[in-house]
């Protein structure tokens, strides 16, 4: 006997109840900073159980007046039992405003936990996620987790609750009766157990199939400019509905299901009832009893095969949350970006901010996860007041020199520092507040192109704004705006041309004031003319910054302090002639 419960807690420790209990764990450390509100429910929740109990007490005193078998005053009886009818609408009320309460702070609080610490989480890591993936994960099983945290742990409590109390005055009451309590408890013990790994599957297909229907949509409409070039509408139309159609038939499976499981136990409490009233009637006929207890027996029976079935359902409730509460953990558990150097990173900015910072990458090496080798020992320099820049054909590893100087990703050998005076400091998540980054392709935020700057520099006045946007070459066109620089950009630099807007996002950098500069094929929407004359401007500008540009086009090489070609996964600094060989072969 004693190795047969081993073996059984064995099994539950190492299965799905181990891990549903981790999840559990995960869930209610967001909701115990609520644990007021939650006692405050969960002893609403048992106070109203307590008065309906009363008032099926109550209603028995009043039948056995009405019926003669008791003396007694009808009218006091009956006050008594409005009394508590209106009790209990009363504490229903407030319970129900304790629960949205408690579900909108718990899900506040989830989601904006969430979404902080996605942000600091491991770029590489999170690229394995498509957004749309993240976005249902964020949204829907945050949403999910709050509002059935209350139906939970408190529901449960009030339910074991609501069941003992209502079983107990039954056994003191006639204990007869009690037997009925416990007919439908088979059923519902084998059909939770049955369920509970079909609805494990279910919940993670639905939860998959969302996040594969929020990627769809997301790209659609984000992509909408080429599904109209390609003439792709009456595909992704097409697509869409497909989608819907899986949708649709699983959601009908699982609906099968529960429709099933809802007629067995509504089936076994009809037959509980009945069977409960005929015995009621037995004892009432055999004198046992009187008509007060019969009626209260049976509004008990009532309150005891519904009870069950609340506790039953508070299985189907468990299994998705802790699925969503899984889904996120997987997100969470991925590796964090180290910020332990935030001090140290202010106090050397504050030192050297006047005098500005040199990059340093010695030896560096690099694979993605993917293995990928982009760099082997590869070394590079910048200084201040100098525009270094990157070269080499598409796809040699320019963007990700660019992710390592960020941090965005680690080299696994080599290291890479910034020196200011004597002084230096290892390159870290942390160090990326003395960058300025402008990256390929369009990054403008929606909102005029004040909020914008501001964004990055929420003190700026315009007169700054102003001088950020001449030094990038973008003040001749924002000048001409009939709102100037209040002037709106829509979602994705919308509104301004593709070379418009990459000015506007070079002077947002500029604005920050950033020791490094990095520019990754950040002017390749300019003319030439143009191009030259932001690099030039960077360069002479009296901020003391380092600059490092990626590049196709040689035209503007001449310019720079130093040019690194990537070749044979090292950087390679170009001699004059070489880069005048460029230019002449462009
Ligand atoms: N996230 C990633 N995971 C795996 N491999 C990647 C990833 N990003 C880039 N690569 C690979 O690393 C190599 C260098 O890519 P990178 O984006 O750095 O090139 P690039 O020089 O910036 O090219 P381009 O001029 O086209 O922008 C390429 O072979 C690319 O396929
Ligand atoms: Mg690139």
């Amino acid at each position: 006997m004693k190795e047969k419960v081993k073996f059984i807690i064995g099994r539950i420790k190492a299965g799905r109840l181990q891990e549903m209990w981790r999840q559990t764990k995960w869930i209610y450390q967001y909701a115990r900073h609520y644990w007021f509100a939650m006692v405050f429910y969960t002893l609403l929740g048992l106070v109203s159980t307590v008065l309906a109990l009363a008032t099926s007490y109550v209603s028995k005193d009043l039948v056995n007046i009405i019926t003669g078998y008791d003396a007694g005053s009808v009218v006091k009886t009956f006050c008594m039992m409005i009394g508590l009818n209106v009790g209990t609408t009363f504490l229903s009320q407030i319970s129900d405003f304790a629960a949205s309460y408690l579900s909108m702070r718990v899900d506040a609080e989830i989601k904006s936990d969430i979404f902080a610490k996605i942000l600091v989480t491991d770029w590489e890591s999170l690229t394995g996620y498509h957004t749309g993936d993240l976005l249902t994960r964020w949204g829907s099983d945050a949403s999910a987790i709050s509002s059935g945290v209350l139906n939970f742990i408190p529901n449960a409590v009030i339910y074991v609750f609501r069941f003992i109390s209502a079983f107990a005055m039954v056994v003191v009451n006639d204990a007869s009766f009690a037997v009925f309590a416990f007919l439908g408890m088979p059923v519902s013990l084998i059909l939770s157990k049955t369920l509970l790994r079909r609805m494990v599957n279910n919940n993670q297909r639905s939860a998959a199939m969302g996040a594969k229907m929020s990627g769809f949509n997301q790209e659609t409409f984000s992509n909408i400019q080429v599904i109209k070039a390609f003439d792709l509408i009456r595909l992704y139309v097409a697509r869409l509905k497909q989608l819907q159609k899986e949708y649709i038939g699983m959601k009908m499976d699982f609906q099968k299901m529960s429709m099933g499981t809802s007629l067995l136990l509504s089936t076994v409490g009809l037959l509980v009832s009945y069977a409960s009233y005929g015995w009621g009637i037995y004892r009432v006929w055999s004198g046992a009893i009187d008509y007060g207890t019969m009626t209260m027996f049976l509004g008990l029976s009532g309150t005891l095969t519904g009870t069950l079935s609340n506790l039953t359902s508070l299985v189907p409730t468990s299994i998705g949350l802790t699925t969503s509460a899984g889904r996120l953990m997987d997100i969470l558990d991925m590796p964090r970006e180290d910020y332990s150097a935030d001090d140290e990173v202010k106090a050397f900015l504050e030192a050297h901010r006047m005098e500005g910072v040199s990059l340093y990458v010695n030896d560096l090496q690099y694979s993605y996860r993917n293995g990928t080798e982009v760099f082997r020992h590869a070394s590079m320099e910048a200084h201040p007041h100098e525009v270094v820049a990157l070269v080499g054909p598409s796809g040699e590893g320019k963007t990700t020199m660019i992710r390592l100087i960020l941090s965005l990703i680690q080299g696994q050998d080599g290291g890479a520092l910034l020196t200011g005076g004597d002084e230096s400091v290892p390159l870290s998540p942390s160090t990326r507040k003395l960058f300025s980054y402008v990256p390929q392709g369009n990054t403008m935020f929606s909102g005029t192109i004040a909020e914008n700057m501001r964004n990055v520099m929420p003190e700026a006045t315009d007169d700054e704004i102003i001088e950020a946007l001449k030094l990038a070459c973008a003040w001749d066109f924002v000048e001409r705006l009939p709102e100037g620089i209040h002037s709106k950009i829509m979602e994705r630099g919308g509104g301004f041309s593709e070379g418009q807007a990459q000015r506007l996002s070079i002077a947002r950098a500029l604005l920050r004031h950033s020791p490094l500069l990095l520019l990754d094929e950040a002017t390749s929407a300019l003319d030439v003319a143009t191009e030259r004359r932001v690099l030039k401007n960077i360069m002479t500008d009296e901020y003391p910054r380092t600059c490092i540009v990626t590049t196709h086009r040689p035209s503007v090489l001449n310019i720079c302090k130093r040019v690194y070609a990537i070749r044979d996964k090292k950087c390679v600094v170009l001699a004059e002639e070489e880069i005048n060989e460029m230019i002449r072969n462009f």
